[in-house]
Order: C-alpha cells, then structure tokens, then sequence
C-alpha cells in the first residue's frame, strides 16, 4: 500500500538537549513544544517486493550517506515491527525555503514514521508512533500529537513518548520565524547532545528543570502570556549557554540572531509582548500573541530580514490522499 503523510515541524518551549540514552534517544528532561503549520514535511512510502534496496528521494536536496542511513535505520525499525523483508520506496518533500538553514529531522522522521508504519501494514496508537518516531529524531516524537505538546522523558523505550496537553486552538499565539541565514558553524543536535554534558552549566540547567516545567505548564493553563515568555526566552538563553560552554563549544548565532534578540528587548519596553527562542540554529522564533503579529512582522521587516514566517499552532501528523509517486 502507498501512503503519504504530512508532519509539521515543532518549537519546543522546554528544549531537549542532552540524552540519558544515546541508542534509544531518551532525553535528560522532559520537553514542551507547539506544532508550526507552516514548515512541515510530506513524505509517500510504498513497500515494494521488487526492490533491491531502499530507494530515497528528497524533493531538490542531495541527501549526504549519514542522512540516508538514518531514513534506513528507521525504516528497519518499521520493517520489524510490521514483519516483512521488503525494501520501501520513500519520496519526501520539505517546504522550508532553501538555503535558510531551517530543516527538520522533527517534521521528516514524524511524517517517515506514520507513512512507513501504515504502509506496512501497522496500525500504531499515537503512543506508539511517538515512541517510534523518537527513535528517528528526539523531537520528532512531539510533531506527532496536535496542538501544545510535552514529551516525558521516561526511563525506557517504553515510557518516553510525547503527547498532547492541549488542542492547537487552545491558545492562539503565533511563532515568527526571522530567518537570518545558515548556521555558521556546521554541528548537527544530533552531535550537539553528546557535547552538552561538558558544560560546566549542563548540571545546574537540569537541576533547574523540573520547576521550570511546572511553572511553563502553570502559564500555558492559565495563559498567563508574560510568565510564559519570560520562561521561554529564559529557557532559550539557558540552552545556548551550555551549547557555548560546552567542549568543543557551539555557536549557533549570527550577529543578526544577537541583533533581533536586543530588539525584542527593546520592543517590550515600548509595550509590544513578544519574547524569542532559538533552536540549534541561528533563526530566531518570535513568540506573540495574534493581536502584535502584523507590528512585528513590519519591525522585523525594517531589519531587513530576508525572510519571514508567520506560524500558528496546528495539529500533529496526519495522512494526506495526494501522493509524492
Ligand atoms: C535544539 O531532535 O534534532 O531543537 O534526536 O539527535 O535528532 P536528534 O536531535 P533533535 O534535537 C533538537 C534540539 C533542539 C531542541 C528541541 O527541539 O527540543
């Protein structure tokens, strides 16, 4: 059978950095995140008994080997739980402008995973496709349930999975992503997670995570905008204070990353509440609430960022009917 699926990709609010198990990608800490419903990844599959070997195409990329045998990997893991020896055809497509330095292993392994199980003939709970798509891509786990997403860490394969704390319209705010480049220096997370622990600041930040994911779950109940973006910006700054303090350290940011976080400062003081996060990457994520979205969308385009996306929280994985092949 072919199957297509769409995933969007996620921002965590409460970021995973740092992994307890390397082989099964369980985190250190818990995480909370939102799904983007403008950045996603559509991907067909389709088990074919006459293939050789697994075919993937990603739509206008070069995929590098470490990439692919990562996609196998995965799909390896799908072929064992359905049962069947057959190799799969794969096609995937982002629609993350190029040359941006935004990609998504979230969107890619959660969209591979709900297509790859039901092409194979599996029909997995949303428990399970987490905890399957987890093993793909850390964060991929959360681009499976909808809306407002937190992944338990757990302590087992078993335990560690991501579901939803609330419907994408629970809270209408928005994630505006000002693209500001390619990261400058080329560190995959993936690499990033098995550094974090030589900072000297990785204890502290998980000693400081379980009330910090009281309190950003405390303001997401309460939509309490203000507390929840302090905690936000502050979680962000945390993270990338242990990516540069750990050995070697990763500098993510570009002088215009540094330039836009000042001004978000700057448009608070004048009464505009909008607070930044920032992945392993040097795009910043504005986070606001609907009523300033078109103010800070004219600010930022007077910086002269090259290009923006306005984002709002949506739904999880889903099949779509139009397929890639
Ligand atoms: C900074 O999920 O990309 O975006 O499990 O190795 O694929 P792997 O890592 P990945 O790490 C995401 C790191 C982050 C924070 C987050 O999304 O929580």
């Amino acid at each position: 059978m072919k199957v297509t699926a769409k995933a969007p990709a996620n921002i965590a609010f409460i970021k995973y950095w740092g992994r307890k198990d390397e082989k099964l990608r369980l985190p250190v800490n818990d995480s909370i995140s939102m799904n983007l419903s403008e950045i996603y990844t559509l991907t067909t599959v389709e088990f074919l008994p006459n293939l050789k070997s697994d075919e993937i195409e990603i739509v206008g990329e070069k995929i590098s080997e470490e990439g692919k045998a990562r996609i196998i990997a995965h799909l390896e893991r799908i072929r064992q739980l359905a049962k069947i020896k057959t190799f799969a055809k794969v096609k995937t497509k982002n629609n993350f402008p190029k040359g941006t330095g935004l990609a998504s292993s979230a969107s890619g392994f959660a969209a591979l995973t709900l297509a790859g199980t039901l092409a194979g003939g599996l029909k997995l709970s949303l428990k399970q496709l987490s905890i399957l798509a987890r093993q793909g891509s850390g964060s991929a786990c959360r681009s499976i349930p909808d809306g407002f997403v937190e992944w338990k860490a757990g302590n087992s394969s078993e335990t560690s999975y991501a579901y939803s704390l609330y419907p994408p319209e629970w809270w209408d705010i928005r994630d505006i992503i000002a693209i500001v480049g390619e990261t400058s220096k080329k560190v995959s997370s993936s690499e990033g997670h098995v550094l974090a622990e030589s900072s000297p600041f990785y204890q502290p930040r998980i000693l400081g995570m379980k009330k910090k994911l009281q309190d950003l779950k405390r303001t997401l109940k309460i939509k309490d905008f203000e507390k929840f973006g302090e905690i936000v910006e502050a979680e962000a700054i945390n993270m990338h204070a242990v990516m540069m303090t750990s050995q070697p350290p990763l500098f993510y940011w570009l002088p215009k990353t540094v330039e836009i976080i000042l001004k978000v400062g700057d448009w608070r003081e004048v009464g505009i509440p909008v607070y930044f996060t920032i992945d392993a990457g040097p795009n910043v994520h504005l986070i606001c609430l609907k009523k300033d979205e078109k103010e800070i969308v004219k600010r930022l385009k007077k910086l002269k960022i090259k290009k923006i996306i306005v984002n709002q929280p949506t739904k999880g994985a889903r099949i779509i009917s139009k397929h890639l092949f």
